[in-house]
């Protein structure tokens, strides 16, 4: 079958090269893909929200899957095209409908969500426009640190943790009367912080069949000791030493489950992945959010784990068979260091040439790319996470040593890397 991979981060990459591993996988297309993308299949410049073209290219190329990477096109409704169009029936796209990726799209969804189905999560209150004079009283009495979350998509910047009534009062009035997020914030949630570890849990569901993938945890701030900013992710491990069988026979049951039984009860299309961040409070896991996508770079460490044919999976999830499949994992650890540009995750410059990636490497680790390109014939930056070292191990502190001796022999102007992930789990 011939399958198209939307999207051009590291994330597909590492999807890139699971599929072309799968014996039903022909031609693979990947649009717009990176400079690792196009090792393992045929790249296409075409934008992931040009729906008119890629409608065209799937009908041209005799496409028989299209995966989604990215969130965008979700919340945007792709999935609603395909399923609109007579020309495109055939055609088994993985990804939620629009309606049903107002998961990831509004936060005030997933909370709504949530509380109809029983599934615990941070208590909240939602504010816009026509309840922004309650919000004031509400947040002054509030206990602190407060968090905002803009109810839109916001490039991950959407949520402020607020130490002080006066900033978050501040906050407040800037999302909700002076757009700070666009309209993003033309709605707030406000909700209680909650203080423990995170994970990442990945559900592919077909709206009423579910499997899980791998779990992980990523590293999200910019510096070692998760100082600093937030960035998109600067490296992941799986599996997660605490999430251990009792920890996830809760997660299974109070919220994997709850959470497909409310899509099917709600018959909401859901037919490709359910990523939900939680956090552990003491023993209990509780929902911080869920996203309609895999998780970056999580998915360069759950891909590298999962022994199952993914093209089987996905084929499984769109024709609704997925209790028919057992998802296989590999026993071994894997994590992956993500080097970035420098300056990121504020500015920074593209267009560094990489040297190195020609070097040997050794048979337990996979460099995929994120963001790079070619020019000239060069592989050179093109984003601020430009490229990820993921390596097998028995231990987490033995994959991470294999992914930074990787690094040590790739280099370009800039170049960074934390060098502590896994560093609570040593
Ligand atoms: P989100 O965009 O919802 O993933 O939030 C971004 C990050 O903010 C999360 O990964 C958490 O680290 C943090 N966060 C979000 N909600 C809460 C909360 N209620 N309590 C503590 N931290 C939170
Ligand atoms: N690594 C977090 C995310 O993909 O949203």
């Amino acid at each position: 079958m011939n399958i198209l991979l939307l999207g051009s981060g590291g994330r597909e990459h590492a999807l890139a090269w699971k599929l072309t591993q799968s014996p039903h996988c022909q031609q693979l297309y990947i649009a717009p893909g990176n400079a690792g993308t196009a090792l393992c299949g045929t790249n296409i410049n075409m934008s992931v929200t040009d729906f008119d073209t890629i409608k065209q290219f799937v009908l041209d190329k005799a496409i028989g899957m299209v995966i989604v990477g990215p969130e965008e096109p979700l919340v945007k409704g792709i999935v609603d095209v395909f399923r609109k169009d007579a020309s495109l029936q055939h055609v088994a796209i993985i990804g939620p409908a629009q309606y049903g990726a107002q998961l990831e799209g509004s936060k005030a969804f997933a909370k709504k969500f949530m509380m109809r189905h029983n599934i615990p999560t941070a208590q909240y209150r939602e504010f816009d426009a026509s309840n922004y004079e309650e919000g004031i009283p509400y947040l002054q009495q509030h206990a602190l640190p407060i968090v905002l979350k803009a109810d839109g998509l916001a490039a991950g910047k959407g949520v402020l943790i607020c130490q002080s009534h006066v900033e978050a009062i501040a906050e407040f009035e800037l999302m909700l009367q002076q757009s700070k997020f666009g309209d993003a914030s033309k709605k707030v949630v406000v909700e209680e912080f909650l203080d423990g570890i995170e994970m990442s849990v990945f559900v592919v569901t077909d709206g009423k069949n579910y499997v899980l993938l791998p779990e992980a945890k990523d590293y999200k701030r910019i510096g070692e000791g998760d100082s600093g900013l937030n960035t998109g992710g600067m490296g992941a491990v799986s599996p997660v030493p605490f999430a251990d069988d009792v920890f996830m026979k809760k997660v299974i049951d109070r919220v994997v489950e709850p959470t497909v039984k409310g899509l099917e009860k709600e018959n909401i299309d859901y037919k490709g992945f359910v990523f939900v961040g939680l956090i552990k409070v003491g023993d209990e896991p509780l929902v911080i959010e869920y996203n309609c996508r895999m998780g970056d770079p999580e998915t360069e460490v759950v891909m590298p784990r999962l022994k199952t044919d993914l093209v089987e999976l996905m084929l499984a999830t769109a024709n609704g068979t997925l209790d028919k499949i057992t998802i296989e994992q590999d026993a071994r650890v894997a994590c992956t260091v993500m080097a970035v540009s420098g300056g990121y995750p504020g500015s920074y410059e593209k267009g560094f040439a990489i040297s190195g990636l020609d070097s040997p490497v050794d048979a337990d680790s996979l460099v995929f790319h994120a963001g790079t390109t070619t020019k000239d014939g060069e592989v050179v930056t093109n984003g601020g996470r430009v490229l990820c070292v993921t390596s097998y191990d028995e231990s987490i502190t033995g994959a991470v040593y294999k992914s930074k001796q990787v690094l040590k022999q790739i280099g370009y102007d800039g170049m960074y890397y934390r060098k502590d992930i896994g560093y609570e789990f040593e």
